[in-house]
Formats: structure tokens, C-alpha cells, sequence
């Protein structure tokens, strides 16, 4: 969506993953708190999304949405200015249906209130979610909001939640700054490499402005591995995802910490090309052991190699499959290491990696002149 935001793949924290409906503004407050500590708003995490539950059941008399008292007694906008006092943005959530998923009350047919609303709050983000839609295409419902949000002003990104129905890298690039690709994740490496898979086929429809969204982060809540969770954080980021952490940073341990603000394999993510890295090469039973790849700015590739085998095996990436010239002298950076790899590498380049980890590489070629010196 031209609407100036988005350039680079969103990057933040979303309330779902870990909280679901047990969300109070405490809660929200304390994790603003917690991303300036940690550190990891300065590493570019700075949309504090609210998810699902923070409104009540009903409409108020004047057909206005209304935050749970309970939860949100002094309201979204002073949850806004908190926020925005840290220098932090603020996300919130509805529904393109009649009701949210969680049954509170959908902006169908209240679009106009609806992000009026939003927009004087202060909302610098609306991800929108897909229940209760009547049977009718996202195709029809997203594009109302879309006008809805530019009608007030106020420039707010807006991500698309609609499961991938209806296909939507094929249309929402004008209606959305993120599409879902995919149906929710869970915290599990089946999920994960799923909807990996399921988020490569649409590479292409990717670029600054709309980006494809294969859920957001588990990275943390426990159900995966750490090698799992380093194989999440690395594919999402060479797959221009959403960066949405999904656990409690108020209590973030030292391996999740190590994860989420690794700031090579983040610059991959925010890379200014903005060309989403697929899966260019398989080997190995049911095509376990694989190579994912794409072009960065300054001529350079980001090489993933990622062993989803169940044991550690060698994976190369020949210069063919990466599409560089035979003979073409590489150098070699590793992301996880955070280390320069000794030796050039010129027809092809292999590693050892664990099972369900993923090494992680940025390929700078040389130029002929370069090497001629
Ligand atoms: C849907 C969305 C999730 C989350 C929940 C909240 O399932 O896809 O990301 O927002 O609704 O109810």
C-alpha cells in the first residue's frame, strides 16, 4: 500500500502468541517498559500491538467501540501517549467481519467510525482479522478500511489478517501494507516450517510498501527448541516477514535474548532492497536438507542453509543454484557466528549444521577488478 509506511517489513511486539485474552493495559505498559530496557526497541522493534480482547463485548449507546473497562480502565488513548511518550508505536486490532474472532464487536460495516476512532486514539497500526465475515471475499471487505483509515489523516499501517483466503499477494498490495499468507501459527516446529513453506510460493508479490506475513514470532514461548527458534528467526527474516515478537519480553531469558536482537540477521530483514530470499534448492529425504536464498542491496546474497532432517548433515550451496557466474570469488559472513569465513569461496560453499538449525550467511561476490588487484 503506497501509503509511505512499511519500506521494510514491520518489526515489533503482538500481544496473541503469549497473552491470547489474558491482556490489561499493565500488561501493555509493562512491556513498553520492557522493550526500551532490553533494548530492543532501538534494535528497530517499535510497534507495540494490541491483539484480540481489548474491547467490550458491546458497542456503547452511540454505536462507538468501547475498551474493557476492566482491563483498559484508562483507555486506549492514554495507552497511546504512554507509548508514544517512549518514543514506541501503538497497534491495535479489529475484525472485517460482524464480530472478532474472540466475539467482540467487528468494524464490518463501521469502517468510517470505526477508524475515526482509532485515529483519534493515536493508533499507529490496525491489524485486521478475518471472523465472522458473512461468506463474503476479503477481496470486497479489506479495501473499505483501507479508505476508511486515509479518510482521517492519519497514517496508520495496515495489516491484513485473512489467512491467506482469497489469495491475497495477488491483490492486496493496494490495500494493505501486510498480508497473511497463511493460517495462525503455533508453537511448534510442524507449524513453522509449514507456513514457511506456504509463504514461499508468494515471494514475488513482495516489496517495499506490502510484504507477505506468515504469522509472527514464536521465538520464546517454549515449544520449540533453541536451534528451532534461531531456524524461525532466521527464514522469517530472509523471507521479508513481519518481525512480531510473540513472548513476554518482561521476562525474557538470555537464549531468546541472543535470538531476537541479533542485529546482522535483523539487517537482513530491513534491508533496503526489500526482495524476499525463497527456497532455491533441496536435497536429502523429502527434500530435508535445504538451501534459501535471495538478493540484498549492495550486490550481495543472503544464504540460508537449513537442515530439517533429524540429523546434522552437510548442506552445499553450488553457485548455479544461487545464480552466480562459475568462478566467481565470494566472501563469505557468517550471522549466527558473527564472524568473517576464512577463505574465498568460488564454485560452491558448504556447512555442517545441526538438525532443525539454519546457518546464516551474507555472500558478497568480488568484482573483477577487485580480485585483479
Ligand atoms: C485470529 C488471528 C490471530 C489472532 C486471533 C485473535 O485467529 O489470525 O492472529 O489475532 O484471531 O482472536
Amino acid at each position: 500500500l503506497n501509503n509511505g509506511l512499511g519500506r521494510t517489513p514491520q518489526m515489533g511486539w503482538n500481544s496473541w502468541n503469549f497473552f491470547a485474552c489474558n491482556i490489561n493495559e499493565t500488561v501493555i505498559k509493562e512491556t513498553a517498559d520492557a522493550l526500551i530496557s532490553t533494548g530492543l526497541a532501538d534494535l528497530g522493534y517499535v510497534f507495540l500491538n494490541i491483539d484480540d480482547c481489548w474491547s467490550s463485548a458491546t458497542r456503547d449507546a452511540k454505536g462507538q467501540l468501547v475498551p474493557d473497562p476492566e482491563a483498559f480502565p484508562s483507555g486506549i488513548k492514554a495507552l497511546a501517549d504512554y507509548v508514544h511518550g517512549k518514543s514506541l508505536k501503538l497497534g491495535i486490532y479489529s475484525d472485517a467481519g460482524i464480530f472478532t474472532c474472540q466475539v467482540r464487536p467487528g468494524s464490518l460495516y463501521h469502517e468510517k467510525d470505526d477508524a475515526e476512532l482509532f485515529a483519534s486514539w493515536g493508533v499507529d497500526y490496525l491489524k485486521y482479522d478475518n471472523c465472522y465475515n458473512l461468506g463474503i471475499q476479503p477481496k470486497e471487505r479489506y479495501p473499505p478500511m483501507r479508505d476508511a483509515i486515509n479518510a482521517t489523516g492519519r497514517t496508520i499501517f495496515y495489516s491484513l489478517c485473512e489467512w491467506g483466503v482469497d489469495d491475497p499477494a495477488l491483490w492486496a498490495g493496494k490495500v494493505g501494507n501486510s498480508w497473511r499468507t497463511t493460517d495462525d501459527i503455533n508453537d511448534s516446529w510442524a507449524s513453522m516450517t509449514t507456513l514457511a513453506d506456504l509463504n514461499d510460493k508468494w515471494a514475488a508479490y513482495a516489496g517495499p510498501g506490502g510484504w507477505n506475513d506468515p504469522d509472527m514470532l514464536e521465538v520464546g514461548n517454549g515449544g520449540m527448541t533453541h536451534q528451532e527458534y534461531r531456524a524461525h528467526f532466521s527464514i522469517w527474516a530472509l523471507m521479508k516477514a513481519p518481525l512480531l515478537i510473540g513472548c513476554d519480553v518482561r521476562n525474557i531469558t538470555a537464549e531468546t535474548y541472543e535470538i531476537l536482537t541479533n542485529k546482522e540477521v535483523i539487517a537482513v530483514n530491513q534491508d533496503p532492497l526489500g526482495v524476499q530470499g525463497r527456497k532455491v534448492y533441496t536435497a536429502g529425504t523429502d527434500g530435508c536438507l535445504q538451501v534459501w536464498a535471495g538478493p540484498l542491496s549492495r550486490n550481495r546474497l543472503v544464504v540460508a542453509l537449513w537442515n530439517r532432517c533429524s540429523k546434522a548433515a552437510t548442506i552445499t550451496a553450488r553457485w548455479d543454484v544461487l545464480g552466480l557466474e562459475s568462478g566467481t570469488i565470494v566472501s563469505v559472513r557468517d550471522l549466527w557466528q558473527h564472524k568473517d569465513v576464512t577463505g574465498e569461496a568460488v564454485a560452491s560453499f558448504g556447512a555442517r549444521v545441526d538438525s532443525h538449525d539454519s546457518a546464516m550467511y551474507t555472500f558478497t561476490p568480488q568484482t573483477a577488478s577487485h580480485s585483479e588487484i
